[in-house]
């Protein structure tokens, strides 16, 4: 234990109680309330399991008078004057860039610690947030930052940290897999439910986060960041969102066993001369119902990460929400809380590796495609040239005549996504090709 936790803030040895751990809580929404809640609540479970006294030393919002629930001499919308005072961690739980970076570099720049569920930020900023946490010794944690209440985080910074991984894979947000599971099993709306997930707290601010992918890639940024030791921006990570998955593409899943998914897929390459990149990619892809992943619905998450030794390891949980996400905010707090009285500090960033990203265009990748062809000889052979044309193996076909049109699907064997985009293209501009119905990657083999 540090001296100075050992004797008391004074120094005096008369002085046997440890230094309390002062916290200044920035943003109480849906995360915020449920951890103020608890380390009000709870505050003796948390300082038995700290070591020290956790004290809620303040609370940041942005308008006060909005919140008569909470004690009216802890809240203030100075957050800088917050930060400034006498306070050993800043936890934030406001989201966005800025003002969060510059609020995050102060208080680590000040050898403060920082717990936060920023994953926008995080996936933006943690080259900058990482330097000032080393340059001052402050603690970094953000375990709330990637799938709500599942421990991912730290399992692949610390856990797997002595082994290999080669992908991680999984679902990373709840809005989208409200709203996908609910257009599989019920055939609700699109909008419907998008406000329920609202509703329910499981958005971000603003939903068109979620729906557009930019949360999930955010997400994946921090696990390939983590999983390949490398700094991966969400820049770098390909994005596709829910947007364009339509109730024909639902049900074009379902004909062929399938269900749709938001899939944020982070794997390491490895090139025919030894070189390795990493590929990091989130869009909507039909798995086999038989799938693990095809059965977690509503607001759950759950992610595969494979490695070397460890073999396949899944984790599943809530991954969204003010109480599953407030878990992993506490948890984070304790460790701090635990470095500070110990004197000691957490794992810090591990971006060694420095291994390139592989544009998505020569990632290989297995396509669904359903159409609408005219009913007549000749048909599947033009069809097939296209694919032929652009060296791309089909796995599959299958017929059903209506009238005068048939439906046609087709699926893939794996090939370059801009090998199977171009195909794509260029069927969409056969003549006896009526309509493209649905395109959409596949993942996972057929039961
Ligand atoms: P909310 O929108 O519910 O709450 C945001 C809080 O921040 C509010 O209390 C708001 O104040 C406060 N705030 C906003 N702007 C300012 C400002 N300029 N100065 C001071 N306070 C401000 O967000 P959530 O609780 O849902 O999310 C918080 C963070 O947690 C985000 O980074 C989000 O991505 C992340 N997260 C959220 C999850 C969830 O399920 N909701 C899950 C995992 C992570 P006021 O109340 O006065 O408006
Ligand atoms: N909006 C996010 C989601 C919150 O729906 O997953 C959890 O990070």
């Amino acid at each position: 234990m540090a001296l100075s936790a050992e004797l008391g803030r004074s120094g005096d040895p008369a002085e046997a109680e440890p230094t309390p751990v002062r916290v200044a809580l920035l943003g109480c929404g849906t995360v915020g309330s449920e951890v103020a809640r608890l380390l009000t609540e709870e505050a003796a479970e948390f300082t038995a399991r700290a070591g020290a006294p956790v004290e809620l030393a303040g609370i940041a919002v942005r308008r006060p008078d909005k919140h008569p629930e909470l004690p009216a001499d802890l809240l203030t919308s100075d957050v800088e004057g917050l930060i400034a005072s006498d306070v050993d961690v800043v936890v934030e739980l406001v989201g966005g860039i800025e003002p969060a970076r510059s609020w995050l570099l102060t208080a680590l720049r000040s050898g403060k610690s920082v717990v936060t569920a920023n994953k926008a930020l995080l996936a933006d900023c943690s080259r900058e947030l990482s330097e000032a946490a080393d340059a001052s010794g402050a603690d970094l944690y953000y375990e709330a930052a990637v799938a709500g209440a599942i421990p991912l985080v730290r399992p692949l910074r610390e856990s797997l940290a002595g082994d290999r991984i080669t992908r991680v894979m999984g679902i990373v947000n709840g809005t989208t897999n409200y709203i996908l599971s609910a257009m599989d099993s019920t055939g609700a709306g699109y909008v419907d439910t998008l406000e329920e997930a609202s509703n329910l707290g499981y958005a971000e601010a603003d939903p068109t986060a979620d729906v557009d992918g930019y949360d999930a890639a955010s997400k994946a940024a921090i696990l390939a960041s983590l999983a390949f030791h490398t700094r991966i921006a969400a820049s770098d990570v390909y994005r596709e969102g829910i947007g364009s998955v339509s109730a024909a593409d639902v049900a074009a899943a379902k004909m062929i066993g399938r269900t749709v998914k938001l899939l944020a897929i982070c794997e390491r390459v490895v090139g025919p001369d030894g070189s390795e990149s990493v590929s990091v990619r989130v869009h909507p892809v039909m798995i086999p119902r038989s799938h693990q992943l095809a059965g977690v619905g509503g607001a759950f998450n759950a992610v595969y990460v494979e490695a070397d030794g460890a073999g396949e390891l899944m984790f599943f949980g809530q991954g969204a929400g003010g109480a599953p996400t407030a878990s992993a905010v506490l948890g984070d707090l304790v460790d701090v809380a635990r470095n500070r009285a110990g004197g000691g500090r957490g794992p810090r960033e591990s971006a060694h590796a420095g291994l390139g990203v592989r544009p998505m265009g020569e990632t290989p990748t297995r396509y669904h495609i359903s159409l609408q062809v005219a009913d007549r000889p000749g048909v599947l052979a033009q069809v097939s040239q296209v694919f032929a044309k652009h060296d791309v193996s089909i796995a599959a076909v299958r017929q059903r005549d209506k009238h005068s049109t048939a439906s046609l699907v087709v699926v893939t064997h794996a090939a370059p996504d801009a090998a199977l985009r171009a195909t794509v293209d260029d069927i969409g501009e056969l003549d006896v090709v009526h309509e493209v119905v649905s395109v959409m990657r596949v993942e996972g083999e057929d039961s």
